[in-house]
């Protein structure tokens, strides 16, 4: 499968089923992913380090898990996503991140990333803390018809980039924050930690 040749349905289902586990973890469900997250209660508890394993998001896929009680986003982004970045960059309110509390040192640069494909965010509306929607589709949509991809928060109709950078005229002050984490290995993700030697 090439990285634009990402089946919808899939996507789709991969985010939604995220999402539930996040809610009924505790409960032991048996779903392929949870594998992927499963910090100890305690853990989780004490707003412990998730260890994430990110090496079967395919392309285009988003997977949401939780830190400290927060939804945590991670997009594995096409190439035809990355090169969509730059031409919204007219349309947002700080597309350089200026804004230096919303995310740290490392992931201020054009991708908003450690990794160029691997976009990690805390899924919280920077208005009022509603719950954005994913929509990658780089097509019209109803509430904007230049839409390159995205995150959109029907709340106040607030609206993100494809890097959580918030477009101007919307209520949102801020770009979407990006929470410490750092790479154990090519394929697991620690959110909560900086990288050796960051601040
Ligand atoms: S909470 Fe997102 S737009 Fe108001």
């Amino acid at each position: 499968m090439s990285n634009e040749d990402v089946s919808q349905d899939r996507r789709k289902f991969l985010t939604g089923t995220m999402v539930v586990v996040g809610g009924i973890g505790a409960a032991g469900a048996a779903v392929p992913f949870i594998k992927m997250w499963e910090p100890s209660a305690k853990a989780k508890a004490a707003g412990a380090p998730v260890e994430v394993v990110v090496d079967k998001l395919e392309p285009g896929q988003m997977l949401q898990v939780e830190w400290r009680g927060q939804p945590v986003w991670i997009v594995n982004r096409t190439k035809t996503m990355l090169d969509g970045l730059p031409q919204v960059r007219e349309r947002l309110q700080d597309p350089d991140s200026e804004n230096e509390d919303q995310q740290p040192e490392y992931a201020n640069n054009e991708y908003r990333s450690v990794k160029p494909e691997m976009l990690v965010l805390v899924g919280i509306c920077t208005h009022l803390g509603c719950s954005p929607k994913f929509i990658p589709e780089m097509t019209a949509q109803p509430f904007d018809s230049d839409w390159k991809g995205g995150f959109f928060c029907p709340c106040h109709n607030s609206r993100f980039d494809l890097a959580g950078r918030v477009f101007s005229g919307v209520p949102a002050p801020a770009n979407l924050k990006v929470p410490p984490h750092t790479y154990l290995d090519s394929s697991r993700l620690l959110i909560g930690v900086n990288p050796e030697g960051a601040a």
